[in-house]
Formats: C-alpha cells, sequence, structure tokens
C-alpha cells in the first residue's frame, strides 16, 4: 500500500491530533481521551500470558507449554528469543544479523529478573549467536550488571559459548549492496572497465525519477550478486531504509513471577561499537516485579533519550493502564521533535507491555511501514494470536517509494494540510 505524500502529511497531522501530541498550533482531539485503554479491563486477570515482537510468533507455543509446566519465566522468554536468534533468515537478530558498516555482525541484548531481581547486559558482541543468554549469564556468573565488545565476547567463550561466524551469504551480499550504493567515491562497485558500468548522471532529473533510478539499479545489483529474486526488493528496502531489527519478549507465570528479555542485531550497517536501546536495562526492557514488564523495537537512539521501557513501567506504577502507559512514552519521543512529523516520520518505535495483572499492550508510534505491512504483535494467554498494534501517529513511517520533496511553501499552506 502507498501512501501519498498528501495523505501523509494529512494523516500523520491528524493522528497526531487525535493523539493529543500537540502539533504547534493545533489543539488535541476530544476523543483522544477515550481511546482504547488495553487488551484486559481491570481485575480481569490473565495468566500466564507472554507477549513478543512478530518475529517470535513460532516459537511462543512451544514456550507457552513450557511456562504452563512450571518454567522460569526468564527462560521461558529466553526460548522465544533463541528462535529468531538461531534462524539465519531473521537478519534482525543473532545468526544472519545485518552487520555494521564494516560487514561484522554486533549483538546486544539485556534480560530482567523478576523473582530475583537481577539484571544482565551484553552491547557490541561479536563471534557469539545467543546474546540472550550470555545476557542471563552475566547475572548469572559474574557480580556485574553489563559487559561490553571483547570483553563480553571472552566472557562468553569462557562460561561455554561457541565463537561462530555469524554473517550469513544473504547478509553479506545485502551489506555489500549497501557498501556499493553509499560508494560513489570510492573503489567499491563494478569499476569503469565492466560492462554495467554507467557514467553518473549528467542531467538534472526531477525527484521522483532519481528514485526509480536509483530502486531499479539496486534491484539489478541484488540480482548480480544472487541475492534470491524473491528477496531483491526486500534486500533494497534494507539498504534503503537500514532496519532496527529486535525481538522484545515480556512473560508472567501462574504465579505472578515475570521477566523481560530482548535482544538484537541492532540498526544495519551502524557505526563499529554504536549499541541502541536493547541492551540499556530500562530503554529497550524493564521489569518490576511488582508492577509489570515492558520492552521496546524499533529507533534506538529515541527510545533511549525517553527510556521507555522503564517510563511504561513507572506510568504503571502510578496507575496508568499498559496501552496509556506506552502511549505516554512515544508521545515523549514525538515531544523531542516538537511534533516535527518531517523528522518523526523517518522513525519508529513499538512497544510490548505486560502488567502483572495480564493486562497487555501493543502500541507503536506509525500504524506500520508505508509497504503496507501494519506493526503487530504475538499474544499467548491461552491462546496464541497475532495482534495489531495501536498506533499513536496516524500513517506509515518511511515512505515507500520515497517521494520528491514537498516544496516549503506546501507544508505551510494550512489548507494543504486539511
Ligand atoms: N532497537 C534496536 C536498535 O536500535 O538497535
Amino acid at each position: 500500500m502507498t501512501v501519498s505524500r498528501r495523505d501523509f502529511m494529512k494523516n500523520s497531522v491528524l493522528g497526531a491530533v487525535a493523539a493529543g501530541v500537540g502539533v504547534p498550533g493545533m489543539d488535541a482531539h476530544p476523543q483522544a481521551e477515550n481511546a482504547g485503554r488495553g487488551h484486559a479491563s481491570e481485575g480481569d486477570t490473565r495468566r500466564p500470558t507472554i507477549i513478543c515482537a512478530h518475529n517470535g510468533y513460532a516459537y511462543v507455543e512451544a514456550a507457552y507449554a513450557s511456562l504452563k509446566n512450571g518454567a522460569d519465566t526468564l527462560d521461558v522468554g529466553i526460548q522465544v528469543v533463541k528462535g529468531p536468534e538461531d534462524d539465519p533468515n531473521d537478519d534482525s537478530v543473532g545468526l544472519g544479523g545485518l552487520p555494521n558498516e564494516e560487514g561484522v555482525v554486533e549483538l546486544d541484548a539485556c534480560c530482567m529478573h523478576g523473582p530475583t531481581r537481577r539484571a544482565g547486559a551484553v552491547g557490541g558482541v561479536r563471534n557469539i549467536k545467543n546474546v540472550s543468554m550470555v545476557s542471563k549469564a552475566v547475572f548469572h556468573n559474574t557480580g556485574h550488571v553489563m559487559l561490553v565488545g571483547e570483553g563480553a565476547e571472552r566472557f562468553a567463550v569462557a562460561v561455554g559459548f561457541p565463537r561462530e561466524n555469524l554473517l550469513t551469504d544473504r547478509s553479506r551480499k545485502i551489506w555489500l549492496l549497501w557498501k556499493e550504493f553509499n560508494s560513489d567515491r570510492d573503489w567499491w562497485g563494478p569499476g569503469i572497465a565492466d560492462p554495467s558500468w554507467r557514467p553518473p548522471g549528467e542531467q538534472p532529473k526531477p525527484q521522483a525519477e532519481l528514485w526509480r533510478d536509483r530502486i531499479e539499479h539496486l534491484r539489478h545489483r541484488a540480482a548480480d550478486l544472487g541475492i534470491e529474486p524473491e528477496f531483491q526488493m526486500a534486500a533494497v528496502r534494507r539498504v534503503l531504509f537500514p532496519p532496527t531489527g529486535t525481538i522484545h519478549c515480556s512473560v508472567l507465570s501462574e504465579k505472578g513471577e515475570m521477566s523481560g528479555i530482548t535482544t538484537t542485531s541492532g540498526l544495519a550497517f551502524k557505526l563499529p561499537g554504536r549499541v541502541g536501546d536493547s541492551p540499556i536495562i530500562g530503554a529497550g526492557c524493564y521489569t518490576d516485579q511488582d508492577v509489570g514488564s515492558a520492552g521496546a523495537t524499533g529507533s534506538g537512539e529515541e527510545n533511549i533519550k525517553v527510556a521507555g521501557a522503564h517510563t511504561i513501567v513507572e506510568n504503571m506504577r502510578r496507575g496508568m493502564v499498559p496501552q496509556d502507559a506506552a502511549m505516554d512514552a512515544l508521545k515523549r519521543i514525538v515531544r523531542n521533535y516538537n511534533g516535527d512529523m518531517t523528522r518523526l516520520r523517518y522513525m519508529d518505535m513499538t512497544y510490548y507491555v505486560l502488567r502483572k495483572d495480564g493486562t497487555y499492550a501493543g502500541v507503536s508510534l506509525w500504524e506500520g511501514y508505508s509497504s503496507g505491512h501494519p506493526h503487530t504483535f504475538v499474544v499467548h494467554d491461552g491462546r496464541l494470536r497475532s495482534e495489531t498494534a495501536t498506533p499513536l501517529l496516524k500513517g506509515f513511517s518511511q515512505e515507500w517509494p520515497p517521494h520528491p520533496t514537498v516544496p516549503e511553501e506546501l507544508k505551510k499552506n494550512s489548507e494543504y494540510l486539511k
């Protein structure tokens, strides 16, 4: 589904208004305060419960069976997220994760164990696939909470994790495509002697035409590099809009014990050493045994600045229901940009929230990606299902294909925004 620039501007502003996020010069929509409040009413206890990101779906049924059989909540969370970590075709986590700008996979994870109130985290780990388990090992085998980089890798090996090459052939090819695309001043990509070489465009072209050319060129190069036809456009998308991937899982047991865990390969093609929100306790994940658990997937830098998961849990502690608690964290992100939709459209965030009584919510900054895929999350509270996240803003992030820049005078014209 393609959202036109006009619709995008219109919808995002209306969405922001409906959500009461304070777009300058506009009043909050009166119905916003009565928006949906979460998926179980007060006192409607549903235990046990698992909530996780969409990419955990295939692993939740088995994990739920473990939970029913009395497994520890953190082990159940790890059972879910280990699935995508082990899957070479999930390029957002673990093995096959998209690498940093140098083509090296660097993984991040953190976890919190509610019953014992312990926490562990690892950041920028190379060559170790199951960093979710390594984050647990940090609190299990050391007196520390967080290990990073080479030290984290050496620790993982010391406690028995195997070193392995995490860069799959597919992820390497996508990285190569990205490297070539961003390389108009070095020697990456076909040289002048190559029959497929084309001189840089000499005639100025309209933006839309330039984008069409770029996308076509990238798709051809993806084919040349041997990327499977059915995955070529997905590879192009990853090059143009480097994803943040990630999986979070929060778990509540029959006994009322809770844990949370988040693991990721982070932002694709990041600077070596960059860590996002996923290994930051309080941002990518936060669990308080007395209150609930929350986690995040999406734009790590933005989530760190609002300490998203901690903000949500603290909001619930003060009495907010999960959905309102998470909407408040999203509004803080919007506030950090003064409601500037031109900037906000280049970021996204999904929060997964589970309160101690089993009430849960999945909320997102935008409805989904402009490819037409809505943000979804997975819940199991006796019945496994996928649900659509409730968006704060109407519209889609990272418009695809990107439209020409809208002239400033049009943006300022209020008629245009109606
Ligand atoms: N949320 C994952 C990251 O930004 O690294």
